[in-house]
């Protein structure tokens, strides 16, 4: 079940003095079961090009398959491939809707035509694969804190159980905590049940340490697509487009300079220890 982008442009108001051109010949494919991130500027394009995933957006030019369908021929439902391709949006309370908790996680399984004793097996499921307490499930969403509204729309999306679930910076207005309990799941629901994960993100920590490609756009264009140590390595020329690479990667660089044998390429913690361990000569542990 792969997802294809081919030369896909987007142009919000097209014809007026508002034209935007947020996407510009895109081209890319995800497999089944990868682990994608999408960085880039505040305004590069990330949010546009996710929502061309499920069909929320339509290309001005280019096409968009799935499963080597083009989504946008006559008579392709576009409701089945939503029950496929989830979608968190960046804002979450956009998504939110339902009287209470439990009834807003059970309306994407209910419009799947599940029964409602299945639906509501399914949204349990995945507030508590979210981590979000039972004393909530009752609450309006709108009564919840920012990272509860987040914990709650991401559970609307998992309890459709679909085979690629696109989160748009999922983690913003989560503590630390909060914010590695659910790229943990997400890590962990990744690798058991197989399915796409596409995370937009500004945190390069997030990205260096759950995906396995990176895909950067700037100004509406795909600048690189890599393994992250790869994309990491091009450090100069994200900084020069407002991006950086994690941390760890600058401190590294700070040691070699200092005359240490640090591997450069490390981009998480753990990697940078175990470098740093054994330029010490105490090997790892
Ligand atoms: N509804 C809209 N109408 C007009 N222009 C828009 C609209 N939404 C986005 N744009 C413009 O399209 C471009 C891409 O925006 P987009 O939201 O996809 O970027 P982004 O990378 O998701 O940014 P951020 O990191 O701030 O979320 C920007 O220039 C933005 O101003
Ligand atoms: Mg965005």
């Amino acid at each position: 079940m792969s997802l294809k982008l081919e030369h896909v442009t987007y142009t919000y108001n097209p014809g007026t003095a508002y034209e935007t051109h947020a996407l510009k010949d895109v081209s890319l494919e995800i497999p089944q079961g990868q682990f994608v991130g999408v960085i880039g500027h505040t305004g590069s394009g990330k949010s546009t090009l996710i929502q061309h995933f499920n069909g929320l957006m339509r290309p001005t030019s280019g096409t968009v398959f799935y499963d080597e369908e083009d989504i946008w021929q006559e008579g392709y439902s576009l409701r089945r491939l939503r029950s496929h391709v989830g979608l968190v949006f960046q804002y979450p309370e956009h998504q939110l809707f339902e009287a209470d908790v439990l009834s807003d996680v059970c309306f994407g399984p209910k419009n799947q035509g599940l029964s409602q004793e299945e639906a509501l097996e399914r949204a349990r499921t995945a507030l508590m694969q979210v981590g979000l307490k039972e004393k909530y499930y009752a609450s309006s969403p709108f009564e919840l804190s920012g990272g509860q509204k987040r914990r709650v729309a991401i559970a609307g999306v998992l309890a459709m159980e679909p085979d690629v679930l696109i989160l748009d910076e999922p983690t913003a207005g989560l503590d630390p905590k909060g914010r590695d309990e659910i790229l943990d799941q997400i890590a962990y629901l990744h690798q058991e049940r197989k399915i796409s994960v596409v995370l937009v993100s500004h945190s390069m920590e997030d990205i260096a340490r759950y995906v396995e490609r990176i895909i950067v756009m700037n100004q509406g264009e795909k600048l690189f697509d890599g393994v992250p140590k790869e994309v990491f390595s091009h450090y100069k020329e994200l900084e020069a487009i407002g991006l950086a690479a994690p941390q760890i990667t600058y401190i590294m660089h700070a040691l070699k300079e200092k005359g240490l044998e640090a591997d450069i390429s490390a981009i998480t913690v753990e990697e940078a220890r175990n470098s740093i361990l054994k330029a010490l000569g105490r090997g790892e542990k």
